[in-house]
């Protein structure tokens, strides 16, 4: 069976590509482990080769998403599977830096997805300059189709479907956390499949004040929240970074628990045992902004 066991990383289309180094090196404070000729830029959170890759480009959009399987899978037994499912996939050899070997496809929305099981780990650790997240912990979609395409992830990677908020959110993992993706119907209300958020998980709310403290010096205004999320159960507050996409700084999301269906239990939460389900509002606290997370992510588009 195939199945992701990380998000690995994000390849980003950049418009301001210097904006875009200047912002990942100093402000979200990842390292710049590798500067292609082709001029791509490839930051790592501490471990891996890479995290994000930005790409310079004339548009601005999310290119593709890296799953790192078990390292004891056979690449071509995946290639099979995929084969036996519609999918035909191209094997890949050094098309990366840092990973020798990988599989290419493309979700519904035309995202680029692929699978690898190894990637070099040249472990530059963690920065000590900047917001300095523990890792890269979800992308959110925005989907033509969302439907279709959060059913593409669970029938061919089989991700786990979590929660749901109305139509406009679907949240999708491939691990414990409760999602490492969310497919947003944000495609289907502007016209085209793009990134809706990037989103980086903290580790305590103090580190989540420092962050603010860091974005505030850099002018960087936080757009919504903090709050606490109902599906995921996330304490999250939103930014855009210089290219104009939304990006989420997180902590606390919910885990779950795979083999019994429901989440490690917490003071916050609605239901005991706390189950996947559908919500009809996605602050917890009640607090309303101005403007939806939609609207905010939307601002590109205009
Ligand atoms: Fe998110």
């Amino acid at each position: 069976m195939i199945k992701p066991s990380k998000l690995g990383y994000a390849e980003l289309l950049v418009k301001d590509i210097e904006g875009m180094e200047e912002y990942y090196s100093n402000v979200m404070g990842l390292s710049l482990v590798e500067k292609g000729d082709d001029g791509k830029r490839y930051f790592s959170t501490g471990l891996d080769h890479h995290n994000i890759i930005l790409t310079p480009s004339n548009e601005s959009n999310l290119f593709g998403i890296g799953f790192q399987l078990d390292s004891q899978v056979s690449i071509l037994d995946v290639k099979k599977q995929l084969q036996a499912k519609g999918i035909s996939a191209e094997l890949k050899t050094d098309a990366e830096p840092g990973i020798s070997e990988m599989l290419e496809f493309k979700d519904p929305d035309g995202f680029v997805l692929h699978l690898y099981t190894n990637i070099d780990t040249p472990a530059p650790r963690f920065k000590e300059n900047g917001i300095v997240p523990n890792k890269l912990g979800h992308l959110a979609l925005a989907s033509m189709d969302p439907i279709k395409t959060a059913k593409f992830y669970q029938e061919v990677l089989n991700f786990y479907f979590t929660d749901c908020i109305d139509e406009r959110a679907n949240f999708l993992t491939c691990n414990n956390d409760h999602h490492v993706l969310n497919v947003s119907n944000l495609g289907k209300l502007v016209g085209q499949s793009n990134l809706y958020h990037i989103a980086f998980e903290l580790r305590d709310a103090s580190h989540q004040y420092q962050s603010f403290d860091i974005l505030a010096k850099n002018n960087i205004p936080i757009v919504w929240g903090p709050t606490r999320h109902t599906a995921g159960h996330n304490i999250a507050a939103y930014h855009h970074d210089p290219d104009g996409n939304l990006v989420e700084l997180f902590m606390d999301m919910d885990q779950l628990i795979t083999g019994l269906g429901y989440f490690d239990p917490r003071p916050w939460h609605e239901d005991f045992p706390m189950k996947p389900r559908y919500w009809d509002d996605n602050a917890a606290w009640g607090t309303k902004y101005e403007k939806t997370l939609l609207d905010y992510a939307a601002k590109k588009f205009q």
